[in-house]
């Protein structure tokens, strides 16, 4: 499998560095990264797309589509977009008669092969490229993969809040390597029940709740200074903005 990729940041390079055994022509910017991921690196953006079947754009949302659309590419070559909030339609207005996918994913954990990819519309290649970096999740409407690509966001955000805890046990006097660890931990052993219980979200958050206990203690607090409905609100935006409405 050979792709080339515009626009080589951080997404870029967690890519690489998950999709084992895939070969890479990356486009010629960012030169010290380019040159640590020892990849084939292409003269020009153009150089890319005239090198690869297949293009993953992860260049800046705000701009990429603009660079795209200046690119000329050829009949039965298939582009993928990572940029977040770019949508279907507007990939395939600047692709033109190229076939056009969007995808979204949490970046730094397909560098470890953990992190879920987004695709739509479904695609044997590119679920097959992002199969590599994580589970791959495939929709057949709009609607549903606009509401799923939030994701990009929560999961960023998780990672500042597993720091904002872990910054809590540093603070009253644990190792950060501990704290780290601590946070981590709990929250993969959450993750697995979540993945491997057959029971409900429900029943699962009752079964963890002591009544009169810590974790209701804590979630009150929570709720009552309005941390866990500042997530919808914050969610609610990022989705309003990546739909542009
Ligand atoms: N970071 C993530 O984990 C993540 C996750 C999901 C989706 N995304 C999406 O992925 C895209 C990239 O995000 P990022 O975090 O990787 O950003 P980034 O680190 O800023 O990377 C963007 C890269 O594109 C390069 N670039 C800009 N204009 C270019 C051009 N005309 N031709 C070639 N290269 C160009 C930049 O090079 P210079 O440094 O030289 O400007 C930079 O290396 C965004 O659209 C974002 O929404 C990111």
């Amino acid at each position: 499998m050979r792709i080339g990729i515009l626009g080589v940041g951080s997404l870029a390079e967690y890519l690489i560095r998950g999709a084992k055994g895939v070969e890479f022509v990356l486009s010629p910017r960012s030169a010290e990264r380019v040159a640590r991921l020892g990849c084939e690196v292409a003269a020009s953006n153009q150089a890319v797309v005239d090198a690869c079947d297949a293009v993953l754009v992860c260049l800046p949302a705000a701009t990429g589509l603009g660079v795209v659309q200046g690119l000329r590419f050829r009949a039965g070559q298939t582009v993928c977009s990572a940029m977040a909030g770019v949508s279907l339609a507007a990939l395939r207005r600047a692709v033109g008669p190229v076939q056009g996918y969007v995808s979204m994913m949490p970046g730094y954990a397909n560098a470890y092969a953990m992190g879920p990819s987004l695709l739509y519309p479904a695609d044997p290649f590119w679920a097959e490229f992002l199969g590599h970096v994580g589970p791959v999740h495939e929709f057949d409407t709009v609607e549903a993969f606009e509401v799923a690509a939030v994701m990009g966001a929560m999961s960023g955000a998780s990672v500042f809040l597993m720091r904002h805890l872990a910054d809590w046990f540093v603070g009253r006097g644990l190792e950060p390597d501990l704290a780290r660890r601590l946070v981590a931990e709990v929250l993969r052993g959450n993750a697995e029940v979540l993945l491997r219980s057959d029971e409900g979200l429900d029943a699962i958050t009752a079964g963890v709740t002591t009544k009169g206990g810590i974790t209701e203690q804590l979630v009150g607090i929570l709720r009552d200074r309005g941390a866990l409905s500042a997530w919808d609100e914050a969610m609610d935006g990022v989705f309003a903005r990546m739909v542009g409405r």
